[in-house]
């Protein structure tokens, strides 16, 4: 074996990916797909990878739209282009697959927010309560819930619910306090938020739209309430896409990760979608987790088939039925076929 190799895997723990050069010329498109035919894998991307990964996909999405995917492939490997707890998901679903992450390292701030101890704990303090989780979380923190949610379905899961039934909504705050807003409940809300949503700015969001009048502000729901007051459209990573297709505007201020827009230009390429404007020295705003992959960690992975997914089959098994429990639900809401 390649002595870079050898190395790259000895030190896998420590680098989160197989840290070995690639050759530059080497066509990493044309390689992906020889993977993909060669060991029957698919290929899963979130809308938040950069857009390169995105076109080599076999299939980009929200989190509800990927968890639904792993859920019915019959690949033999599933490669995630996505954080951590996407493609722990999928090996919660398919514990006889091979699950690949291009850099283990990709972690969520939203899901490191709840660590599994002390939410234990505070679910002690509230045994009347059940437990919906977004899937932003770890599998700790889903074997310890009744269902998972994501931004795609949240609505729909906590209107399943009986209205007198206390619920804990863990681990965003802003979409936990959105959905109280929307159907009216009073869930008990985890204090967790995601470092990328939380750091809009309004004041330059409304600077901007002075600049761009007829621009119309869509926004995903794990941002801040006053953003989300003043968007014309709230929604998850896909039904912001499909909106901005379909709608009769011309101009959107989005106010979510970046990655997103790539798939809208490619979608509607006469519009014009502004990234909304963060609280930084930034112009735009990109997820640090989510950008780690990158092209050619990708291919290194499939090559090597590394990093891999493990998981302990009792955590896996609990983890499990809370997610059944999402696309049951789902499913009969229409929302997934
Ligand atoms: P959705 O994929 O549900 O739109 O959520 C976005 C997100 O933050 C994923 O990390
Ligand atoms: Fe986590 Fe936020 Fe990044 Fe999504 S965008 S992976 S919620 S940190």
């Amino acid at each position: 074996m390649d002595i870079n190799i050898s190395t790259a895997k000895l030190n896998l723990e420590k680098n989160g990916f197989l840290d070995v050069d690639v050759d530059p010329t080497i066509d990493l498109f044309a390689e992906i797909e020889r993977l993909k035919k060669e060991k029957n894998a698919i290929l899963l991307a979130h809308y938040y990878q950069e857009p390169d990964i995105q076109d080599v996909a076999d299939y980009i999405g929200d989190s509800l739209g990927l968890a639904q995917q792993a859920a019915k492939t019959d690949a033999d490997i599933i490669v995630f282009a996505g954080v951590h707890f996407m493609a722990e998901t999928a090996k919660i679903l398919n514990p006889h697959k091979k699950v690949l992450l291009p850099d283990l390292k990709a972690g969520c701030s939203l899901a490191d927010s709840a660590p599994a101890p002390l939410f234990k704990k505070f679910k002690e303090q509230h045994p009347d309560h059940i437990v919906v989780s977004y899937i932003n979380c770890s599998a700790e923190i889903k074997a310890l819930s009744d269902i998972i949610c994501t931004s795609g379905n949240a609505e729909k899961i906590i209107e399943s619910i009986p209205e007198d039934q206390p619920i804990i909504f863990a681990p965003d705050k802003n979409l936990g306090a959105y959905l109280n807003k929307k159907t009216g409940r009073n869930m008990l809300l985890w204090n967790g938020a995601c470092m990328v949503h939380e750091i809009f700015s309004l004041e330059k969001i409304t600077r901007l739209k002075m600049r761009h009048p007829k621009a119309k502000l869509i926004a995903h729901p794990e941002c801040e309430d006053p953003i989300l007051r003043e968007a014309e459209f709230v929604g998850s990573t896909t039904q912001l896409l499909k909106f901005a297709v379909k709608d009769d505007a011309q101009e959107y201020i989005v106010a979510t990760e970046t990655g997103i827009l790539h798939q809208m230009q490619k979608d509607a390429p006469h519009k014009t979608f502004i990234p909304a404007p963060p609280n930084n020295a930034c112009a735009c705003n990109d997820c640090p987790h989510m950008k780690l992959n990158t092209l050619e960690k990708l291919y290194l992975c499939m090559e090597h088939e590394l990093p891999e997914i493990t998981m302990n089959e009792q955590l896996r098994v609990a983890a499990l039925k809370p997610i059944e429990r999402m696309l049951e639900i789902s499913r009969a809401a229409g929302l997934i076929g």
